[in-house]
């Protein structure tokens, strides 16, 4: 079907979305449009709708859910109503793109995407990493079979406590709001990350801590998880208060005859290879990462695949929206749908049960 999309929700995400949305219409990448907002901030939903010439323009997500003009649906509200909103979309049949996390849990998630499953609509999450150069590239890398088996990575993600700054919401520092913190609001990219290059986890053992004070918005959690393939991977992802700091990852992963890693450009970054094959070090620099990619990408457009530059960031979400939009139009599922989110979910509840308990978690047994 023809996507005509409203999005709920004009903060940060929202803008991104009704940007990368509008560019994938306005180019005739995809053919549809931007027809609704729905927010509840006055000032926002209308300098929204003043930049977007959305034409419905209303405080009431019901209105939008349910206005015979929009058959597709962004939810870019904070975490704690995706489950209302998304179960309301699943009964009007519209297609949903939901933000991450889809949910405060993986039973609320399951819930949703049985909801979009029963419903049969077109369904996606917004796990936006997946659409990362560097990410993508060095699940590359670690596929070779030169590679030999992966054995072992350590993650780690941090940026400031993100209520101040560009965040201009404090959301994140109410628990009925967020559900927990860097962990769940966060790091769930890092889990949905580690689980596409090692597969299945087998065992979780976490902590979590609580340096700011905010109940139940845990500002670190430690993790180590070991997968089904037998490799063993330590993450940590922390909330902290260097205001000058862009939010960041660094990652170092070590597979039997090689060793890959990259710090703190999470988009784009110099890869750093160390492998059997060549024999000594021989990093891939940041264009190259971008061209790789450029080529890997299952996306035949070459309209699109022009707008893979250096250093925008701005890109993963225009891939991430193509990839929706273009499955919604050609009537078929997304491959980062819900399914996908769930399982990151279920492995952030057992970090989690793990921190309560202290004891490490079998997920096999889940
Ligand atoms: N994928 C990413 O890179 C990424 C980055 C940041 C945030 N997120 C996720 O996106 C979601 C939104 O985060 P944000 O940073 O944009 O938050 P935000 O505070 O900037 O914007 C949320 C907006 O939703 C509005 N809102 C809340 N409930 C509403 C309702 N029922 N109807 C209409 N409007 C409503 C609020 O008024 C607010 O303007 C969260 O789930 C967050 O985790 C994802």
């Amino acid at each position: 079907m023809r996507p005509q999309v409203g999005i709920i929700g004009g903060g940060v995400m929202g803008t991104t979305h009704g940007k990368a949305t509008h560019f994938c219409f306005k180019s005739g990448l995809i053919d549809g449009e931007l027809v609704g907002i729905a927010e509840e901030d006055d000032a926002r939903r209308e300098s929204f709708a003043a930049a977007s010439h959305a034409r419905l323009v209303t405080a009431n997500a019901d209105e939008l859910i349910n206005s015979p003009e929009i058959n597709t649906i962004y939810i870019c509200t904070p975490t704690f109503n995706h489950l209302e909103l998304a179960r309301k979309v699943a009964a009007a049949g519209k297609a949903l793109f939901c933000e991450k996390p889809l949910a405060f849990n993986a039973t609320d998630a399951a819930l949703m995407r049985d909801a979009a499953k029963a419903a049969g609509i077109t369904h996606q999450v917004g796990l936006v990493m997946r659409f990362s150069p560097v990410v993508f590239v060095t699940r590359q890398l670690m596929q070779e079979e030169a590679s030999g088996r992966p054995m072992t990575c350590v993650m780690i993600d941090d940026q400031f406590f993100p209520i101040q700054g560009h965040y201009q919401s404090t959301w994140r520092g109410d628990v009925t709001k967020v559900g927990a913190g860097t962990l769940l609001e966060h790091a769930i990219h890092d889990i949905d990350i580690l689980l596409s290059y090692f597969g299945d986890v087998k065992r979780v053992y976490g902590t979590t801590s609580h340096f700011f004070g905010k109940e139940g918005v845990e500002d670190m959690s430690s993790a180590m998880l070991e997968f089904e393939i037998g490799a063993v991977v330590n993450h940590v992802s922390i909330w902290h208060n260097i205001l000058h700091r862009g939010s960041s990852r660094r990652m170092h992963v070590v597979c039997e005859n090689a060793q890959y890693s990259w710090e703190d450009d999470d988009y784009a970054g110099n890869i750093r290879c160390e492998t059997n094959a060549a024999g000594r070090r021989t990093d891939i620099a940041s264009k190259e990462v971008i061209e790789r990619f450029a080529n890997g990408l299952p996306i035949d457009d070459a309209r699109l695949r022009e707008h893979v530059i250096e250093h925008d960031l701005g890109q993963s979400y225009l891939l991430e929206d193509y990839t929706f939009l273009k499955a919604v139009s050609e009537d078929r599922q997304s491959w980062l749908d819900f399914d996908v989110a769930v399982k990151a979910h279920a492995v952030v509840d057992a970090i989690y049960e793990s921190a309560r308990t202290g004891q490490p978690v079998d997920m096999s047994a889940k």
